[in-house]
């Protein structure tokens, strides 16, 4: 896997650390060595409060409050940029507009502030309409800002871009059954999984992406987690779900020593029969 240009968390525990810098109540790493055991238990619990609010719109509007008021903007990457998995996902744009005659629709749910769903819209030769939604109002309206005054051009004239403040368990409120053909996750359902409430939320945002996802779509979750916990864990809440899927996995590669998987679930074509 390629370096980014982008500033890039090499792990999700990175840009906690980056979250509890950045807090006004933080301690600075330098003079962590210096603290009392109180002051330590106060830095180590309010790490934990904020792994543990991951799911929590507060907690990214605070994070990108706090990341944008450094001046100009830079895109955040959550584990790696869009150079890092292009050779995945240009292709399966191709094929995906091979089998229709619309623009292919995708959606980068839980987008941040991140490249990946501007990037597609500059560089994909097939025309695609992109969607970036997060529940972050503040991310929303940084990446409205920056598109608007960089007024990038997409390499097909068709294509189109579109930023949406969309809490994701709420997907069917907004898309169509059957509407989406891409749904890219980049560490959305990694916060999620991993906060104290988030789970049931992940549970609830992967149904709602099957019923979404075309029959010939895909959801692709662009992952640090072990396939021998996500896979138990997607097996577990896909045989919940009323829509059938297959799920899948794909190794990324390494980058500064961590493991970087992908994950695709794809509706199954036949309709999954009542247990
Ligand atoms: C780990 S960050 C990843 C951001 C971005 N995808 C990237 O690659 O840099 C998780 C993102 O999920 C968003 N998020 C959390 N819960 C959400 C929800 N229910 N609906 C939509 N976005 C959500 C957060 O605001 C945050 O931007």
């Amino acid at each position: 896997m390629s370096e980014e240009s982008t500033l890039c968390a090499s792990s999700a525990l990175h840009v906690l650390l980056l979250l509890v810098q950045q807090s006004e109540l933080a301690v600075p790493l330098r003079s962590l060595q210096k603290l009392t055991k109180a002051q330590r238990r106060h830095h180590t619990s309010l790490t934990n409060e904020l792994i543990e609010n991951m799911d929590k719109k507060a907690t990214w509007d605070r994070f990108y409050t706090e990341n944008g008021s450094k001046g100009q903007f830079k895109n955040f990457e959550w584990f790696f940029g869009f150079h890092s998995v292009q050779d995945l996902i240009l292709p399966v744009l191709q094929s995906m507009s091979h089998s229709q005659s619309g623009p292919v629709n995708i959606l980068d749910m839980g987008c941040g502030t991140s490249a990946l769903g501007p990037c597609i819209y500059k560089t994909s030769s097939c025309a695609v309409k992109v969607t970036c939604a997060d529940i972050s109002s503040v991310a929303v309206k940084l990446m409205e800002k920056h598109a608007n005054s960089t007024s990038a051009q997409p390499c097909n004239p068709s294509s189109a871009l579109a930023f949406l403040e969309l809490d994701c368990t709420q997907l069917r409120g907004y898309f169509g059954a059957r509407s989406l053909d891409l749904i890219l996750d980049k560490g959305t359902t990694d916060a999620l999984v991993r906060s104290k409430e988030g789970q049931d939320k992940a549970g609830q945002i992967l149904k709602q992406c099957l019923q979404v996802l075309k029959p010939s779509g895909s959801l692709l979750q662009f992952s640090d987690e072990d396939p021998d916990a996500r896979l138990v864990w997607l097996e577990r809440e896909v045989r919940g779900a009323t829509l059938a899927a297959d799920v899948g996995v794909q190794e990324l590669g390494e980058l500064r020593g961590v493991s970087y998987f992908c994950y695709q679930i794809s509706p199954c074509t036949s309709e999954k029969v009542s247990k």
